[in-house]
């Protein structure tokens, strides 16, 4: 039982999305081969869109088990699926709209409840019978972006779900944005089998040294509490999110 972390400095965002997508389809082919299925769940934000796009096109709209395939969300924003802020349409629009993923196989958020904390319990419920025979939130992969203030889902600085040691989805109000979200919590994320972080753009470089770069900070943030009991934590960047780490500590 052993959680490792491997991170690669790549020249620029295609280059991490191209990395992305081949690990995306190993992940699929392996876990189809080994389990027969491929529990995936999907980040938000802008950083994967490029990703999505690429899988919704050749080789990988070809070549991944979509009909094996299992989409979930680490999280998603209280708004309804049709919202342009909802993650959920941002995938559907990006990629599942594009490849034969079976309906019934991707699982959104209910975002658009009244009650953000019924919304959380309805998908852990949902997550616990999917992995029910594992007991644990066993995903093959869960795509992750890093915020500039170090969140990751929508486990933000500070935030009480942060502080879940057992449930595996939460609600939480975040104040900088004025709004719900529903979001996995660490029990879940580190239950993984498999984590990618995306980190790509010269926004995200002080948050990268600091995170992934060992350069001071005063407390972790919640992107460096992603470390899965028995799995792979990998970081894909590219120069300009590296840029403030050394090279002699792995900057590029
Ligand atoms: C969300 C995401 C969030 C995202 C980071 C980085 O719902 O917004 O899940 O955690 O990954 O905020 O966002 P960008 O990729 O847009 O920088």
């Amino acid at each position: 039982m052993a959680s490792s972390r491997v991170i690669k400095v790549l020249p620029d965002a295609e280059s991490v999305h191209g990395a992305a997508a081949e690990r995306f389809l190993a992940a699929a082919r392996e876990a189809v081969e080994l389990r027969g299925r491929f529990m995936v769940a999907l980040s938000g934000g802008s950083t994967p869109r490029d990703l999505y796009r690429r899988l919704a096109e050749s080789p990988y709209r070809d070549q991944v088990p979509w009909a094996r395939t299992y989409v979930l969300f680490g999280d998603e924003r209280c708004v309804g699926p049709d919202d342009p802020r909802s993650n959920y349409r941002m995938a559907m629009d990006t990629l599942l709209h594009r490849v034969p993923v079976p309906v019934e196989q991707i699982l959104r958020v209910t975002g658009e409840a009244t009650d953000p904390a019924r919304a959380a319990a309805a998908y852990e419920a949902e997550l616990r019978g999917l992995f029910a025979a594992e007991g644990s939130a066993r995903f093959d992969l869960v795509l992750l972006g890093v915020g500039t203030d170090g969140h990751t889902a929508s486990l933000f600085p500070g935030s009480g779900a942060l502080e879940e040691t057992s449930r595996w989805v939460a609600a939480s109000f975040v104040p900088k944005l004025g709004s719900w979200r529903v979001t996995l919590t660490l029990p879940a994320l580190n239950a993984a089998r498999r984590v990618l972080f995306l980190v790509t753009g010269e926004p995200k470089a002080r948050v990268f040294a600091e995170a992934f770069g060992s350069a001071p900070h005063p407390s972790p943030h919640p992107c460096e509490l992603v470390a899965p009991t028995d799995g792979l934590v990998e970081v894909l960047a590219d120069r300009a999110a590296a840029s403030r780490v050394p090279r002699d500590a792995g900057g590029p």
